[in-house]
């Protein structure tokens, strides 16, 4: 079966928050972490199966959609994870969030690696805990396009720890850097987490999302099994099946202390997955494989493209320090623009893309782009980048 990642569909005037963003203004945006594409037809015909029922009342998962779950953990990751683990939750920004006020009092502390999606920073502030941004160290690569990479600075990461530290964020794949972390970091960081008594909670959204297909994703969870007790995995089809707009997602939490505690903190205040939710949920991991790996084939396409013109020369200026081993997002480092304000700028050539300096970064040195959109989106993207930098006033 082919499925269609060419098409450019109307996307504006709808309720799409990416969209939305330029009503008036001809900015094509390439900011928010969804894909201009079509969900799988797996999920489109679930989903019209369940409309067609006609009633939507209190959700609670029907067995096929755990076993869903549960077989791709199995057959994709080699996790044999117990039902009885799983929490569904409304969406990972939530997880990340009840995280936090389970592991966490008021005053205590809350490591991550930046630059990084931004909620893992603000989560912990939300609710009076504190967020402590350790810097990812990046080993630059000869010629700035694609041959560096981005490590954990474990030196910094030990100097970062108190007596307040309760609680590390990883981000594997990691938002923006799309790096995928690989087996001794993994054990390494589990082993420093026990070390300190911190909980680890690893947000693994991205993983069904490597580029890279040497790169196998290694739940945390599963590559220090001695050290899974401390461990919170969130995951969710939103990403990779691009239905985040249905609000399903789940933290898989081994230990039963540690999950009566995040289902505590979840108390009154957490929305419950909706029906539409798990249909697609269950429809997304058993029945549309052939579509993500259609899907995965045609973002490495645009992971190519986007080489290709940096490496072409069509954007002078813009460097990527590292490969993109997953996700459709791209890290662009565009100091040497001397921009103060790029995302301004680009906006106003009609490209609406994402400010570094949220996620961590020095203002002005880098943006991100996604690019889980079709090849004629991204070319006119690219292209509107590339008259923005031509219209630089040049230097010296
Ligand atoms: C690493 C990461 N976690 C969480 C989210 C958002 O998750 P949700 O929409 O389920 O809250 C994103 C979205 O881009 C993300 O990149």
């Amino acid at each position: 079966m082919s499925f269609d990642f060419d098409t450019v569909l109307p996307r504006l005037g709808t309720d799409s928050q990416k969209w939305q963003k330029y009503p008036d203004r001809d900015i094509l945006p390439m900011w928010v972490a969804d894909m201009d594409f079509r969900a799988a037809p797996a999920i489109l015909e679930a989903l019209h199966r369940r409309v067609e029922h006609g009633i939507f009342g209190y959700a609670r998962p029907v067995k096929s959609t755990v076993d869903a779950v549960v077989n791709a953990c199995a057959t994709r990751y080699g996790w044999t994870i117990d039902p009885a683990w799983i929490v569904w939750l409304p969406g990972l920004v939530c997880g990340l969030n009840v995280t936090a006020q389970a592991c966490a009092v008021v005053g205590e502390e809350v490591l991550c690696l930046t630059p990084v999606y931004p909620p893992f920073m603000t989560a912990p502030k939300n609710s009076g805990r504190v967020s402590v941004p350790v810097p990812l160290a990046l080993h630059p690569g000869p010629t700035g396009l694609g041959d560096g990479f981005w490590a954990i600075d474990w030196e910094a990461l030990e100097a970062a720890v108190t007596p307040r530290t309760k609680l590390f964020y990883l981000c594997n794949p990691h938002n923006p850097v799309a790096r995928v972390f690989r087996r001794d970091e993994l054990v390494q960081l589990a082993e420093f987490c026990a070390r300190h008594d911190l909980v680890l909670c690893s947000d693994e959204i991205h993983c069904d999302l490597i580029l890279d297909a040497s790169l196998p994703h290694l739940p945390t969870a599963l590559v220090a099994p001695e050290h899974a007790a401390r461990t919170i995995t969130l995951m969710a089809p939103s990403k990779t099946y691009n239905v985040p707009g249905l609000g399903t997602s789940f933290a898989i939490i081994p230990d039963a202390a540690l999950r009566a505690r995040f289902v505590r903190a979840t108390a009154g205040i957490v929305a419950e997955v909706t029906t539409l939710g798990f249909a697609a949920c269950e429809a997304a991991y058993r029945d549309s494989e052939d579509w993500r790996q259609a899907l995965l084939a045609a973002l490495r396409g645009n992971r190519d493209r986007i080489f290709a013109a940096l490496c072409g020369g069509e954007l002078p200026g813009v460097k990527i320090a590292a490969p993109i081993e997953a996700t459709y997002l791209a890290w662009l480092d565009v100091s040497a623009l001397g921009l103060t304000d790029p995302v301004g700028y680009f906006e106003a050539h009609g490209v609406g893309l994402s400010d570094g300096a949220f996620f961590g970064a020095p203002r002005g040195s880098h943006v991100r782009i996604n690019f889980g959109c079709p090849r004629a989106t991204l070319d006119e993207g690219l292209r509107r980048m590339a008259a923005a930098i031509a219209a630089l006033p040049l230097k010296g």
